[in-house]
């Protein structure tokens, strides 16, 4: 089933898809975002009880849309994707039961160059696929990145493991001069603030027991602000850190360029351990 709730809730317009396994999510015309994708009664995304839902500010949680700037730089930090109201192009059931919604977004008045960005999103009974489809609609190339900011629910950040990048580069933006390491470890596990992009990943990875399977996003960034970062995020709860990890996926480093009519295609799958 899918359902598009207005503004008659108090909130902003979102999308409602439901699978008749039980699966749901939820998705907001502002920024394409994710807020919510349940299997079952479980919820695996997390979302910040302090999240703003307001016009021209990104939402704290779910699945942000980064596009066309990771991080800062001359547009605003992450770029505009995540704080402009999206429309909705289209939503079907497929034949085997999923349900899918398209959304696009196809200007912004703070950047110059002619694009359109598309959204894909489909649930099925124990997974959701996301797509990212840029294309370049004018006469120049034009750098960018593009990235799904994955804010997975976890019990427990302490007894958090990802696994799946060993043996890879990273660039530790938590430490002075953002310096490029070899990840070591089997499993990556969390004992203070975390914030590494992993450069040209493998395409399988896993966060407790959701596996993450992508194509055409190379990199994948691993994010948990720990303590003292908590408190300087106004919209995200001193207390919350330990229920949240970002896996996110996408291309960052080095940024991509398209050509004039150019395509560029990029998704991810989680799918849910049975439990
Ligand atoms: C991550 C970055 O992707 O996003 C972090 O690596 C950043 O450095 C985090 O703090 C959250 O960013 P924002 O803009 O949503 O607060």
């Amino acid at each position: 089933m899918i359902e598009v709730v207005d503004k008659v809730s108090g909130k902003m317009p979102r999308v409602v898809l439901t699978h008749s396994s039980g699966a749901s999510a939820e998705v907001y015309l502002h920024g394409a975002h994710i807020t919510s994708w349940k299997v079952g009664e479980r919820e695996m995304l997390f979302m910040s009880e302090k999240s703003h839902f307001a016009p021209g500010k990104p939402i704290r949680g779910g699945i942000p849309v980064i596009f066309p700037q990771f991080g800062a730089g001359e547009l605003p930090q992450h770029g505009f994707a995540r704080i402009s109201e999206w429309e909705l192009e289209g939503a079907e059931l497929t034949d085997d039961g999923d349900v899918a919604v398209n959304l696009q977004l196809t200007e912004s008045e703070l950047w110059p160059h002619p694009f359109a960005l598309r959204l894909g999103v489909l649930l099925g009974a124990d997974s959701l696929m996301v797509r990212m489809r840029v294309k370049n609609t004018g006469s120049a190339p034009f750098p960018f990145q593009a990235v799904l900011h994955t804010y997975f629910a976890v019990e427990d950040i302490r007894e958090t493991a990802v696994r799946g990048l060993t043996g890879v580069t990273y660039v530790d933006d938590t430490l002075a001069g953002n310096p490029r390491e070899v990840e070591e470890r089997q499993e990556i596990r969390f004992s203070g603030e975390t914030d590494r992009i992993y450069v040209d990943t493998p395409n399988k990875l896993s966060v407790n027991g959701v596996t993450i399977e992508k194509s055409g996003m190379p990199d994948v960034v691993v994010w948990n602000p720990w303590i003292d970062k908590s408190k300087r995020m106004e919209d995200f709860g001193d207390d919350e850190y330990p229920r949240m990890v970002c896996v996110e996926t996408g291309a960052i480093e080095p940024p991509l360029t398209l050509d004039p009519g150019g395509v560029w295609e990029g998704s991810t799958v989680f799918t849910a351990s049975r439990r």
